[in-house]
């Protein structure tokens, strides 16, 4: 008798190497060494090709990739909380399962959340750049002041697992009085935060705003006219999709001088950033590390095969989305 041939995954981009052994291992698995992302064309032909993809962020799966004919995917384990790359409701119309990986990467999104509420607040990206260009002329009374976010107030947008650690952090450990949005009500949070019944009512109230809404929708969730309700003295800091916020509203009010300044890991063409967020010295810009700690990414990809597993064995995918 045969053994049953193993399904054939396609292994989209690099992932840590612990869990590339426990693919190749349990799978025909196709890994990407160079981790160059793949083309539309790419992921297309992959779609026949193989039985499941473990892809990220990186690869669009938008309906004509999704519709391919002749396909042959039945599984897609994102490697990602956020699946705004791909289209799921095309997804579940073809009867393709997607799973993502929540919860593993919360805590270290949101203390990303923090780092950049701070470094916005305190300046720390014109502060250092001073000190690198050599322009620190010593120790100043009066230089390089920044706010301080003690009493101050944050406004969350979206209190799921990440909004919710981030607040956690910043009324425990930081002092902050939150206040919050969230679309269904939020009652059991174990600290002090006030939910408010609209996106525009904490933005007008807020000191600093963090996102925590998901990208991918036809528009993004927070718009122009929510950014028009932040006081001048305010800062944005965005950790969840670059177009979970209208990166040109955004842009427009920094150079109008409309808020104070913002903290972005995620912009709306990763991986291009607008040249005039770079040369602005009140905006800390990393480059999409919400997640990027050695134990979480192994973590996420570790839950992706968890998924996979589950998928091929016929069990309860343990993060389904569709
Ligand atoms: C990921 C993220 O590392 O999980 C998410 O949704 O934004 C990041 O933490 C990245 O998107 C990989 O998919």
């Amino acid at each position: 008798m045969h053994p049953m041939a193993k399904p054939k995954i396609l292994v989209t981009r690099k992932l840590p190497d612990a869990v590339e052994a426990r693919l190749a291992q349990n799978y025909d698995a196709t890994f990407n060494p160079n981790d160059i992302p793949m083309s539309a064309a790419e992921l297309l032909v992959a779609m026949q090709d193989f039985d499941a993809l473990v892809p990220t962020v990186s690869d669009l799966l938008d309906s004509r990739v999704l519709r391919v004919e002749a396909r042959s995917v039945r599984m897609i384990a994102n490697v990602g909380v956020g699946y705004s790359n791909i289209d799921t409701e095309t997804a579940q119309g073809a009867g393709i399962s997607v799973s993502n990986t929540p919860d593993v990467l919360t805590d270290a999104t949101a203390d990303i959340a923090i780092l950049l509420i701070l470094s916005a607040t305190r300046r720390a990206y014109a502060a250092e750049r001073d000190l690198r260009d050599g322009r620190w002329a010593g120790f100043s009374v009066v230089e390089s002041l920044g706010r301080g976010i003690q009493n101050k107030v944050l406004g969350i947008i979206g209190m799921g697992r990440i909004g919710r650690a981030t607040a956690h952090r910043a009324a425990l450990g930081f002092g902050m009085d939150v206040v919050f949005y969230n679309r269904s009500p939020v009652t059991d949070l174990g600290f002090d935060a006030k939910q408010l019944d609209s996106i525009d009512t904490v933005m007008a109230a807020s000191d600093v705003v963090s996102v925590h809404v998901p990208g991918g929708g036809a528009n993004p969730l927070i718009t122009a006219n929510h950014i028009a309700q932040m006081k001048p003295s305010a800062y944005l800091v965005n950790t969840a999709r670059g177009d979970s916020i209208d990166q040109t509203a955004l842009i427009d009010a920094l150079v109008d001088g409309r808020i104070a300044g913002a903290g972005l890991d995620v912009f709306a063409h990763e991986p291009s950033v607008p040249d005039v967020l770079c040369e602005m010295e009140n905006v800390t810009l990393l480059p999409h590390i919400g997640s990027a700690t050695q134990e979480v990414r192994t973590a996420m990809g570790m839950l992706a095969a968890d998924n996979l597993d589950a998928f091929f064995s016929g069990d309860v995918l343990p993060s389904r989305v569709v």
